[in-house]
């Protein structure tokens, strides 16, 4: 299972009803830990770990996305002729580009569930393995969640990888749950999963986290894969139909994971990178939030 990992599918048509009022008018993927939006994170962890193609599974309703991830020359052109040059170029560093970046848009016009979105993506994937991240799962590294588990995806010997990290029992219905069957290090081996399951049904509390590697394969199953927990057509269920015919993986990433898909999560995310930022320390350090050392108080 070497092949390389050229495309990466970013589910973000979602309507981020927990997020409300502010996701109104303003997807959830824009929304900022400190100064930069939530789907940067997940392109710039896409980018380090040498994916090609981007392709964003959107919604109609989601056009400011596209209008953040797309470069913007005439505003980089006036902020230099305002003698922002700083500004312009950081700009155009994080933002794609169509000469430069093969970037898709493809739209998911009804909330079918997480495995509906990646399966609109089918047309579009560039051959072998593909990656999908969910931008709402910040993990924070060095290195890149993603880097780690392309790296690692070779020498795992299964078809499908998934990001997990252990939760407590309580926490099982709120992700997948994954079968585990051996430990090795960083690699979980596991013959199933299971979508949000209570805790006294739960396999086990190895949770999947929004990082995904996935068999070509897995675009056959989701096309046949009947709806499954909240009347949602699975990814998770999908990748288990799979299983013996691909093998299943979890992965325990490095970096530190914020589930930014609630207040809580986005709070801690912006504290953790507030209290990498000087002038945020600052006022951290005045407020108490953070001792003098520079350590979480
Ligand atoms: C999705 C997946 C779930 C996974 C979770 C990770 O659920 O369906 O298996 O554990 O992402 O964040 P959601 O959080 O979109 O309900």
């Amino acid at each position: 299972m070497s092949e390389q990992v050229k495309t990466a599918i970013f589910p973000v048509a979602g309507l981020g009803t927990r997020f409300l009022p502010a996701t109104k008018a303003t997807p959830k993927e824009l929304l900022p830990v400190l100064d930069t939006p939530l789907i940067q994170y997940a392109i710039d962890e896409a980018r380090e770990a040498g994916i090609e193609r981007l392709i964003f599974v959107s919604h109609p309703s989601k056009q400011a996305i596209e209008r953040h991830v797309m470069d913007d020359a005439r505003l980089r052109a006036t902020l230099s002729a305002r003698g922002k040059e700083d500004l312009a170029a950081e700009l155009e560093e994080i933002a794609l580009s169509p000469a430069e970046d093969d970037v898709v848009f493809v739209m998911q016009e009804k909330p079918l569930g997480l495995g509906h979105a990646v399966l609109c993506a089918r047309d579009h994937v560039l051959p072998g393995p593909v990656a999908i991240l969910l931008p709402d799962d910040l993990i924070l590294g060095p290195p890149g969640a993603l880097s780690e588990m392309v790296s690692n995806y070779g020498r795992s010997d299964a078809g499908h990888m998934v990001a997990t990290m252990e939760v407590p029992a309580a926490d099982t219905r709120k992700y997948g749950v994954l079968s585990v069957t051996a430990r090795d290090g960083q690699l979980i081996r596991a013959d199933g999963m299971v979508e949000k399951p209570e805790p006294e049904k739960a396999p086990s509390r190895e949770a999947v986290v929004g990082r995904y590697v996935l068999d070509a394969s897995i675009f056959e199953e989701l096309a046949t894969q009947k709806p499954g927990a909240g009347g949602e057509i699975q990814l998770t269920d999908a990748i288990t139909r799979g299983v013996e015919r691909v093998g299943l993986v979890g992965f325990r990433y490095s970096g530190k994971r914020f589930d930014c898909g609630t207040k809580v999560g986005m709070l801690a995310a912006t504290l953790e990178l507030a209290a990498q930022d000087a002038e945020c320390a600052d006022l951290l350090q005045s407020l108490g939030v953070l001792a003098p050392d520079n350590q979480a108080a």
